[in-house]
């Protein structure tokens, strides 16, 4: 048994909050291209899973007028800091094992080159995957944030998504644990 599903993830406020504040279309998104990414490539799916659902749970909102500010943003944005931090708090919160929050915060403070420094270093396979799982269903302008799902259809595809991941699990093929 899984001790925290995505359905545990998801149904939380805090996830709620943020998840809509980037776009539920696109977190869903990105969870399902990180179930198959890290099928492929022998990955764990339950962290590969979770880190790609939360991996924009750090945004801010940069409203100028009632408007988004993109520079305002692009100069100030810590969103993959803050959402490794809120990430691993949520998932402790709801009783995540110490050592997978704190991969699936490391995969979120990497999924995005940023701001990191330049030169050449290697992300982990579950790193890589949450990175290429977000790049998957990106849009030009960042539209991917504001495609919209009902919610029914956001938990119908959540619930599913955690049918897959369990399925791997009583397999034993959850992949490795990084
Ligand atoms: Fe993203």
């Amino acid at each position: 048994m899984r001790t925290v599903t995505l359905t545990h993830v998801f149904a939380h406020p805090i996830a709620q909050k943020y998840l809509k504040r980037s776009g539920l279309a696109h977190a869903i998104n990105a969870a399902y291209h990180a179930y198959h990414l890290a099928l492929r490539h022998g990955v764990n799916v339950d962290l590969a899973t979770k880190a790609a659902l939360l991996h924009d749970i750090g945004h801010y909102t940069w409203y100028k007028n009632g408007r988004w500010d993109y520079e305002q943003y692009r100069q100030n944005d810590i969103h993959a800091i803050k959402g490794a931090e809120r990430a691993h708090k949520l998932l402790i919160r709801l009783g995540e094992h110490p050592q997978n929050a704190k991969e699936i915060a490391l995969a979120i403070l990497l999924h995005t080159d940023s701001y990191l420094p330049e030169g050449e270093w290697k992300r982990t396979p579950l790193q890589a995957i949450v990175k290429w799982a977000d790049e998957a269903d990106e849009e030009p302008g960042g539209r991917h944030h504001y495609r919209t799902i009902s919610d029914d259809f956001a938990w119908k595809k959540i619930r599913q998504l955690d049918e897959l991941v369990s399925r791997q699990h009583a397999q034993g093929r959850l992949g490795d644990i990084v």
